[in-house]
């Protein structure tokens, strides 16, 4: 983790003290402890992104009559463990404390692990509440349980700054008991991408915030995320690829974008899958909401029913369902090269690699498939499709209309698989040009009850030198 630039931090210590010596704000008699600084200096640039954002941040402090500016931001990414898991990075607080955090359209909270944390978070860097001059405690209890683990803490809000988006009390959780595993140094927490529906917290995410207060120029959200499973020579964090916040980067794909609009309102990201292909053969799937499909960046792999699961791999001779630590899971010949495409009821079908089928090896001849038969039970889809999927394409989360869309990943995109790009450190990037105001909520109800699907990451870790399946799923 690096330091936040001190030019930044100066700036958004002046922000908040000029939020909490809002009349309204402050209790009578509390003073603020104010520092003199020297001046940093600065060049024209920084000067002028000084501005621009003090201006926003006044607009935002005397209710801005104008809609707010809509701007775009991107947040390059880490590839952990051979496509294991994606993540990215967050500042919270005042002074900003940056964070690393998976990125998961598969749920819709926030949370740190914390400074008080104890299991669960070995080496991982923690967020310390009493740091954060603006950090306001809800004190009120947060549990959420995931395909990997589980994370349990309270409730708090802070300043929350992403991809030079900044959201004023974001409503998140610092959590003291993480299950052992869910969190990989340097990963800090996770931050949830879906809907405010399924947010174990009630509170409105940190996208939602932004792109229903007009934020973002398109009401898009958009992944590249790289493949580094087939390149032996791998090391545990690699370049990730990117997320984007209000546009689709052009340079990362090629064509249309196919977008499918979602069956259901929005919870997960869910589309049906309403075709799958094995060598050429089409798989027979159901239709309704049987073949509901969570599209999912925090689930390493492909989990299904397992009826389908099996006929996917009947499609591929000497197959063989795993036994043991590998129950669930399918073994096949190493030297088929498996083909299979998924399609969305959109114009167009998706072919994975058979660089991602192949999960890993496991004997010189036997090879573990990506797909594996999973139980979601009734409040979560049937499917959950992740990144084994996903680094296949250029996916793009739209919020208005509700829709998912594929696009044909670039040459340049594809030319970032197994490169040797600089791996991006958590930094909270550009100065804040837009900033949000989460709406407020009755802070001291309690969390909702949810099923034990409420987060959907299943995350498997894969060696990255694909000699074994190093981690097993929770
Ligand atoms: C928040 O308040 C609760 C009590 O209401 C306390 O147990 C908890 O430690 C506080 N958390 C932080 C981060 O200060
Ligand atoms: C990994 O698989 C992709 C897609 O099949 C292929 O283009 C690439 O060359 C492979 N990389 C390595 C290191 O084998
Ligand atoms: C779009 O992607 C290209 C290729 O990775 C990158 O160089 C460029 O900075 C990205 N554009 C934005 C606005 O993030
Ligand atoms: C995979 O199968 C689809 C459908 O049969 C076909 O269009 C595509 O060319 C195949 N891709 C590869 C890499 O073999």
């Amino acid at each position: 983790m690096l330091a936040p630039s001190p030019f930044v931090a100066a700036f958004l210590l002046s922000l908040s003290l000029s939020a909490a010596a809002a009349p309204q704000d402050a209790p009578a008699g509390l003073t603020l402890p104010l520092k003199k600084r020297s001046p940093a200096a600065r060049t024209a640039d920084e000067w002028g992104v000084w501005a621009k954002a003090h201006r926003v941040g006044l607009e935002s402090k005397y209710g801005n009559p104008h809609p707010v500016r809509r701007a775009t931001g991107s947040n390059l990414l880490v590839n952990q463990n051979g496509d294991s898991s994606y993540f990215g990075s967050i500042a919270v607080g005042t002074p900003p404390q940056a964070f690393n955090v998976i990125l998961d359209t598969g749920s819709s909270d926030l949370w740190l692990a914390d400074a008080a944390c104890t299991t669960g978070c070995a080496s991982v860097p923690t967020f310390a509440p009493a740091s954060s001059s603006s950090f306001q405690n809800k004190s009120t209890a947060f549990s959420i349980t995931y395909g990997s683990g589980q994370a349990a803490g309270a409730l708090g809000a802070d300043v929350v700054q992403m991809a030079g988006f900044a959201v004023q009390n974001q409503v998140f959780a610092v959590c003291d008991e993480v299950s052992d595993g869910l969190l990989s140094a340097p990963v800090s927490g996770l931050l949830g991408l879906g809907f405010q529906t399924i947010a174990a917290s009630g509170a409105s995410p940190l996208w939602e915030t932004l792109v229903s207060g007009g934020a973002w120029d398109s009401p898009i959200m958009a992944f590249q995320l790289t493949r580094f499973l087939n390149d032996s020579s791998a090391a545990a964090e690699e370049f990730g690829g990117s997320f984007s916040m209000g546009f689709a980067n052009t340079s990362l794909y090629t064509g249309d974008i196919d977008y499918v609009s979602m069956p259901v309102q929005g919870s997960y990201w869910i589309l049906p899958l309403s075709d799958i292909t094995v060598q050429g053969t089409a798989v027979s799937l159901p239709s309704g909401s049987g073949a509901y499909a969570a599209i999912d960046t925090g689930t390493t792999l492909i989990g299904g029913p397992a009826q389908y699961v099996a006929a996917i791999f009947a499609q591929i001779p000497g197959s063989q369902a795993g036994t043991g630590n590998f129950e669930s899971y399918y073994t096949y010949p190493c030297d088929t090269e498996v083909n299979v495409t998924l399609s969305f009821g959109g114009a167009r079908s998706w072919t994975i690699s058979p660089a991602d089928f192949q999960l890993t090896r496991l004997t010189r001849t036997t090879c573990l498939g990506a797909f594996f038969e999973l139980s979601t039970g009734s409040s979560a889809p049937a499917w959950i499709v992740g990144d084994t999927f996903l680094k296949n394409v250029y996916s793009v989360f739209r919020y208005n209309p509700l829709a998912v869309g594929f696009a044909e990943l670039s040459a340049t995109a594809r030319g970032l698989d197994s490169a040797d790009t600089p791996v991006p450190s958590a930094t909270i990037g550009s100065a804040a040009t837009v900033s949000a105001t989460a709406t407020a909520r009755s802070t001291n109800a309690a969390p909702r009850a949810r099923g034990p699907s409420a987060g959907l990451a299943v995350v498997v870790a894969v060696a990255a030198a694909g000699a074994a399946l190093a981690g097993v799923w929770l």
